[in-house]
């Protein structure tokens, strides 16, 4: 483990903040007289005006905001300073409540779906870590504003069950830890607690001892952690025990726990991501994406205040492209947030370049076309580990940058977030910042070509979810199928097939239901379609397919030139070339085999005549 902490898209903050700053106030004037030392600048004045909340105005000079309000003034006055932007008069205030970054950690020190080393604070089924280190990566999160940090995995495996029993001392000093960075620390629960960890038989959310059980073990963590922000839990998904044992619906099992953290004023966080993991991939009726409207759509309204539903940005599970959660658009009545992962699971696991706000640009209009709700909470899944760089690949930091960005204001544009990042972080300007700014926004786009074009979901290597497989997922029970036949290929999720599209509202009923209108990008989630079938750009379906491989590999190998022409700094260098060569073998990989397999089912020739790997026997 190299624990020299780097010191990221803040290379002027060159002093690491002492232990004894112990309020985000007192960061705030700490980090101020060292940015502005180390840029150069006139040192403004620091006013503390609770009203602003987390909110920050900068005039005249002073620099004024809430408790945390006033850091964030002060990363923004230095961060715009550094990117040759500087501040003379600004003011801004965050969208949303929560800015929350969920942890995959386990406390033997894996990361679950983690691509950059092991924990950052789990080791041997115990806490472990520099605090120096994690003092830098508060910085980080408080610099673009990220305020919750839920430190455990999802699934929680013993013997995190004890991080709010025997743990809980080591859980207090944790927070303590990033107390003054404005950054509040969160748990993930598992719902059964009650009987594995507190000697219960059951875990009934009506159970009167069960309720006592949650109460009390809410007011000992209030008593250690005053400022907790809340429980996270994933419940009935994927092997995960909930309230269906019981009878109960999720309302019941998410109350439960919201009523033992509200006199406390904490929240929990009830995650959306039910279906059913035990699917025969003969039933072609049940469509894994309609899973979760149909548990949560019927209970909006009866989540207490203190519930925020956490639904991920899609209806599967964070593929390369899927249309907007129809369940987002579905929950008037309910605190919701969204949830994204920046750990690259599915999009190239911090080997690949990916950067990830423009998709989020586009969640958000997605969301807008569908009736504009109102989310409370943003959420991310972490990519951050021990690796020297904490986010396995140099750019991966981009997207946590990106995400508080986003988390702040969500209309910020992902090229101007993507470019301050890059000036901030290599000190790139003129040509060279915008070639790095343009290699990172095209590289969803190049990313999706090669793998996972026109809506074709779950082509990958199952359980490693990197690189090719078109059938590793399709005879299996996760309700993961693209039904590619040699005449065609798709799910027809229209009124004529499954009815996923009427859990839509109408504006995107009407776009998504008709070839013409739905956008290529979706054509195959939401339409099955013969390889002969002729896009609107009067190329056929196999050609497009053929094409778009094809594409999505140039482009890739150009990516490769782009990046050794760029000066970038050592040791980001050689990590990103080394990664690059990686990228472009799997690039290679996803473009040849996802060609051949379509090739050899379908029996249809390349028009350009270019080699489909398809050993065609005629
Ligand atoms: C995916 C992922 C799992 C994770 C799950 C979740 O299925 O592969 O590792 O536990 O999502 O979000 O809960």
């Amino acid at each position: 483990m190299n624990t020299a902490p780097r010191r990221h898209w803040l290379p002027f903050l060159n002093k690491e903040v002492p232990a004894d700053c112990a309020t985000p106030t007192e960061t705030a004037a700490f980090e101020l007289k060292t940015g502005c030392e180390s840029l150069r600048l006139r040192m403004p004045e620091l006013e503390l005006r609770s009203e602003l909340g987390e909110g920050w105005r900068i005039s005249g000079g002073t620099i004024s905001g809430g408790e945390t309000g006033l850091l964030y003034g002060v990363y923004a006055y230095l961060m715009a300073a550094a990117a040759g932007k500087p501040i003379a008069e600004a003011e801004s205030r965050p969208r949303y409540a929560l800015r929350m970054i969920n942890c995959w950690d386990n406390m033997d020190g894996s990361v679950e779906r983690g691509y950059s080393g092991r924990s950052l604070w789990f080791r041997d089924g115990r806490f472990s870590y520099d605090p120096v280190r994690l003092r830098q990566v508060a910085r980080m999160l408080a610099s673009v504003g990220l305020n919750v940090l839920c430190i455990n995995n999802v699934n929680v495996h013993e013997p995190a069950q004890g991080l709010i029993d025997e743990f809980l001392p080591d859980t207090a000093r944790l927070a303590a830890l990033l107390r003054p960075f404005g950054v509040r620390l969160m748990l993930s629960v598992d719902f059964s607690q009650p009987m594995r960890h507190g000697g219960l038989p059951t875990a009934d959310p009506l159970n009167k001892e069960v309720q006592r059980w949650w109460r009390d073990t809410a007011d000992r963590v209030y008593a250690a952690i005053p400022d907790f922000a809340g429980l996270l839990v994933k419940a009935d998904s994927e092997h995960r025990p909930g309230p269906f044992t019981y009878g109960r619906n999720h309302a019941e099992g998410a109350n439960l726990l919201a009523r033992a953290l509200k006199p406390h004023g904490g929240v929990l966080v009830w995650r959306a991501f039910v279906y059913n993991c035990q699917q025969d991939w003969r039933d072609t009726k049940t469509d894994r994406p309609m899973a979760a409207y149909e548990t949560y759509h019927p209970l909006d309204g009866q989540f207490d205040g203190n519930v925020i539903l956490q639904v991920k940005n899609g209806p599967f599970d964070f593929q390369v492209r899927e249309p907007i959660s129809p369940t987002l658009l579905a929950m008037p009545r309910t605190n919701l947030a969204m949830e994204l992962q920046l750990a690259q699971e599915y999009t190239g696991q911090q080997t690949d370049i990916y950067a990830m706000n423009p998709m989020w640009k586009e969640l958000m209009e997605e969301l807008r076309e569908g009736g504009d709700p109102q989310l409370c909470a943003m959420a991310a899944v972490s990519n951050l580990g021990d690796e020297s760089c904490v986010t396995g690949h140099p750019f991966a930091a981009v997207n946590l940058f990106g995400f508080g960005r986003f988390a702040w204001d969500p209309a910020a544009e992902p090229e101007r977030v993507i470019a301050d990042w890059v000036r901030l972080t290599y000190g790139f300007e003129g040509e060279t910042q915008a070639a790095l700014t343009a290699l990172l926004m095209n590289s969803r786009a190049v990313y999706e070509k090669y793998t996972a074009p026109l809506g074709l979901n779950w082509m990958v290597t199952p359980n490693s979810h990197y690189g090719p497989n078109p059938s590793g997922y399709e005879y299996q029970s996760w309700g993961t199928y693209h039904r590619a036949t040699r005449e065609a290929v798709g799910i027809d999720r229209t009124d004529s097939g499954t009815g996923y599209l009427s859990q839509y509202p109408a504006a995107l009923r009407e776009k998504y239901g008709s070839a013409d209108t739905c956008p290529d990008s979706l054509l195959l989630f939401f339409h099955r379609r013969r390889y002969g079938w002729v896009m609107p750009d009067g190329r056929t379906l196999i050609q497009r397919i053929y094409d778009d491989h094809f594409e999505g590999y140039a482009e890739a190998e150009k990516m490769a030139e782009t990046l050794a022409a760029l000066p970038l700094p050592e040791p980001d260098r050689s990590e990103a070339l080394r990664k690059m060569a990686l990228q472009l073998h799997n690039a290679r990989e996803w473009r040849d085999v996802i060609n051949s397999f379509f090739a050899r089912l379908s029996g249809c020739a390349d028009a350009q005549g270019r080699d489909l790997c398809a050993d065609f026997d005629d």
